[in-house]
């Protein structure tokens, strides 16, 4: 048994990816949504122990406060303080996080990105931003810069890069950019109050440039569109989305993850509105 806990997580689009591997592998699991109360982690994650739940993935509100209830935790987790998946290897449970590696899994297999050597730029400074930042540095990028509105996250998000994190201020060009990534919540909100505000300029963009919005619902954002429109590869968040449960999966498995069936699984879902 698998399954993902948070609030809200009931359209968590995880139990029907983490199906469609299991189904691909031919493994007899399943997997579920629980809905999880915000402070109610600990009990959680004691069921998890009780019922010997296999693999659950986490997500908000939980991420952090699962930390210091878990046996161990991977580097990953340990350098980011959040956990978006846990392992219970025979009642050992261990805290990984796997959004980064997710996010750099989806550059290299749907737009044949390699981040090393490459400049990028990360615009936002969240919890997905720093997943992000610390994914693209460990990929050996040239240099990873990040942008967002309130400067002091920005500050702490960059330490998570070393040496390789710069701040690109306001005003900044964009030009030198090999990568550009959105993981800021702007677009995600289409047309529901004609905001028209957007990440960065688009027009600061060129063709030589891969933007990718970590935003999928909606699939295509109008910063993704414009960026598009000017000749720009473009990649949406599916990607990410999938490649981090591609590894859970192989965390929970140790078997190598039905990549395409999990895609196919996510688009089926958005498709149907879900
Ligand atoms: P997540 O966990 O999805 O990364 P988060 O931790 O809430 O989400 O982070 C959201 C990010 O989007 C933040 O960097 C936030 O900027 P601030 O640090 O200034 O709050 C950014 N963000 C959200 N809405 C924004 C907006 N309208 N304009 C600019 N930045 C925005």
């Amino acid at each position: 048994m698998a399954g993902v806990i948070g609030l809200p997580v009931r359209h968590s689009l995880s139990p029907v990816i983490h199906a469609a591997a299991f189904e691909a592998l031919g493994l007899d699991w399943a997997s579920a949504a629980f809905e999880v109360a915000d402070g109610d982690a600990a009990r959680a994650v004691d069921g998890i122990r009780a019922l010997g739940i296999r693999g659950m993935s986490v997500t908000m509100p939980h991420k952090a406060a699962v930390v210091p209830l878990l046996d161990e935790l991977a580097p990953s987790a340990e350098r980011l303080g959040v956990v978006n998946c846990i392992h219970n290897d025979d009642g050992h449970l261990v805290g990984h996080s796997t959004d980064g590696a997710g996010f750099v899994g989806a550059l290299r297999a749907d737009a044949t990105f390699d981040a090393a050597g490459r400049r990028c730029l990360v615009i936002g400074a969240g919890g997905a931003a720093r997943s992000i930042v610390a994914a693209l540095a460990d990929a050996q990028a040239a240099e990873v810069a990040v942008r967002n509105r309130t400067r002091s996250k920005a500050d702490e998000t960059i330490q998570l890069a070393g040496p390789l994190g710069s701040i690109c201020e306001e005003g900044d060009d964009l030009g030198r950019f090999d990568l550009v990534v959105n993981t800021t919540s702007i677009g995600m909100s289409i047309g529901a109050d004609g905001d028209e505000s957007m990440p960065c300029n688009p027009d600061e963009l060129h063709a030589e440039q891969l933007a990718v919005d970590i935003i999928y619902k909606p699939l295509e954002t109008r910063w993704l569109a414009a960026a598009r429109s000017r000749g720009l590869p473009t990649l949406n968040g599916v990607g990410m989305l999938v490649h981090q449960a591609v590894e859970q999966i192989r965390i929970w498995t140790g078997q190598e993850p039905p990549v395409a069936a999990m895609v196919a699984a996510a688009e089926a879902q958005l498709a149907g509105g879900r």
